[in-house]
């Protein structure tokens, strides 16, 4: 059975990944189930990702997402790769309300208090912030908190096994977002097992941050 983004989000992690060529897509996926994670977000930023995209949606038990997604386009191919969610760098009502209006669960990026209105008075609970660190990282999350009491974000940009748990810990953070756990030169290395790895102790401190 396919997992929906609502069952991935339950461990708190969303993977990043840029793929370079579609043939890492099965292991990949693998490698994550193998480490406890249901989900991954594959960027549109490499010519191989819908593909990509297609050969992750056909594995069972786990929930594809489309990244990197600018234009309302590029939702319609997304989705019809097989993408279960939509995840943008930054706020444009036109992609959102395309989502919208298709059904499909879309989590644009924010920085700033006026792009997290925006989203909410599109009716949004669930927003990315991006990028988390050069933004100003838990301590921004943090004080956005303290205003929008009903949204959660999942932070991404800059998040590695070394500040994962400063996010987790925050109330407000439903997941978070990173590539660390998926990096380019691990899939080039064919070196799932260090994926796998890296997913396990992410798994491990979502488990113990306790939020
Ligand atoms: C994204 O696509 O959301 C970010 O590029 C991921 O950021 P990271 O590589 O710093 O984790």
């Amino acid at each position: 059975m396919t997992k929906t983004l609502h069952d991935a989000l339950t461990s708190r992690l969303v993977p990043v990944a840029v793929i370079d060529d579609a043939v890492h897509a099965a292991p990949l996926v693998d490698a994550l189930k193998r480490g406890g994670l249901a989900s991954i977000e594959i960027t549109l930023r490499t010519s191989a990702a819908l593909e990509a995209i297609s050969i992750a949606a056909s594995e069972a038990d786990f929930c594809v997402g489309a990244g990197t997604v600018l234009t309302v386009e590029q939702v319609d191919a997304a989705v019809e790769a097989g993408a279960g969610f939509i995840v943008a760098p930054g706020f444009d009502s036109k992609v959102v309300r395309h989502c919208l209006d298709k059904g499909v669960e879309v989590i644009p990026g924010v920085c700033t208090p006026s792009e997290v209105q925006a989203a909410m008075g599109l009716g949004l609970k669930l927003i990315k912030f991006f990028p988390a660190e050069a933004m100003g990282g838990p301590k921004l999350l943090k004080a956005l908190g303290s205003v929008y009491r009903e949204v959660r974000f999942m932070p991404t940009g800059g998040i590695s096994s070394a500040n994962l748990n400063d996010y987790l810990k925050l109330g407000n953070v439903a997941a978070c977002g990173g590539s660390w756990m998926v990096k380019k030169d691990l899939m080039a290395a064919g070196d799932w097992e260090t994926i796998t790895r890296l997913t396990r102790e992410a798994v491990a401190c979502a488990e113990g941050s306790g939020a």
